[in-house]
């Protein structure tokens, strides 16, 4: 099983099929739908449109984005681009959430090959007691493969699509595992308890939370003092990787978003994985997180 890739950014035939797995936020990001049924598009008009969709990074000062009486003001909107929302966050258009429907791909058996994930999780060094959180942790492929590395500890595997919380429980359950906690969060706040969690693995998921803000908020109260972040998003400094523009990020722009909230970025390694950036951000001892204030500058 492969599966088509719902986050391709390469106009090939086969992907004619556009994003029908793809949830959309409403206006105010707070309700959650999946998107309609599979849509078929020429060739040319989906090339068109991909290439539209390329320049996504709008600053926030820009003439184009405008403030949003309903939303923060960290937030405002400006052009929407194809498979983008017209939220943006610190200068970056935001994606829609990838839907439940995409579970194949994201199990697909040649993900070794194309992401080498083993290669991630070896590179977390976990102790056997640690709690980890994978958050917008979708069908488990991390979740699954961590538990067996914290035995006297946990997993807990946050996501906000009920049907991605029914399929983790089911496959706890067919492997036989008494170590993960699937956790039903919402869009703006993951609802873990603070102070729970050494490390929060985040993997292709930060892009499209429609709430970068208080997410990261929420996620600093739940690390203990001297908890890390690791952060894996395709490389948006490389053209190569084929991904579509919003499901990428780059080294800058997510260190600015991490610190914005007072994480300390530790390192970061854009050559340990053939697609992904893996970074690492600490929550410092003795850290309150930034105040919303000053975060708006
Ligand atoms: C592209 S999938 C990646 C899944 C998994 N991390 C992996 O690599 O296989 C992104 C997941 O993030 C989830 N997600 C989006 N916004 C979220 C939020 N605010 N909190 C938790 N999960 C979220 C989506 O429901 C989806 O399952």
């Amino acid at each position: 099983m492969t599966g088509s890739n719902p986050l391709h950014g390469n106009a090939k035939p086969q992907l004619f099929l556009v994003a029908p797995w793809l949830v959309k936020a409403d206006r105010t990001g707070q309700n959650l739908h999946v998107s309609g049924t599979m849509s078929r598009f020429p060739a040319i008009f989906l090339i068109l449109i991909l290439s539209l969709s390329s320049s996504a990074q709008v600053k926030p000062g820009d003439k184009e984005n405008k403030a949003d009486p309903s939303w923060p003001s960290h937030y405002s909107k400006g052009r929407k681009t194809f498979d983008g929302t017209g939220k943006y966050y610190m200068g970056r258009e935001i994606s829609y959430v990838m839907g439940h429907q995409a579970i194949r791909w994201l199990e697909r058996s040649n993900r070794e090959e194309e992401e080498a994930p083993s290669k991630a999780i070896a590179a977390l060094n976990l102790k056997p007691t640690d709690v980890i959180a994978d958050i917008g942790a979708g069908s488990g492929y991390y979740t699954f493969r961590l538990a067996p590395l914290v035995p006297k500890g946990k997993v807990v595997a946050v996501d906000i699509q009920p049907e991605m919380i029914d399929f983790l429980e089911r496959k706890e359950k067919q492997l036989g595992l008494t170590n993960v906690e699937a956790h039903l969060g919402e869009v703006d706040d993951t609802k873990l308890k603070p102070g729970s969690i050494n490390a929060a693995l985040m993997v292709d998921a930060y892009h499209e939370f429609s709430h970068p803000r208080e997410m990261m908020e929420s996620l600093f109260k739940a690390l203990k003092p001297g908890g890390r972040i690791i952060l894996l998003e395709y490389r948006a400094e490389d053209p190569t990787v084929p991904i579509k523009p919003l499901h990428k990020m780059s080294v800058a722009q997510s260190r600015k978003e991490m610190e914005a909230v007072g994480l300390k970025w530790k390192s970061t390694d854009s050559k340990l994985l053939p697609w992904q950036h893996f970074m690492i951000f600490e929550k410092p001892a003795g850290a309150k997180g930034k105040k919303r204030e000053s975060l708006e500058k």
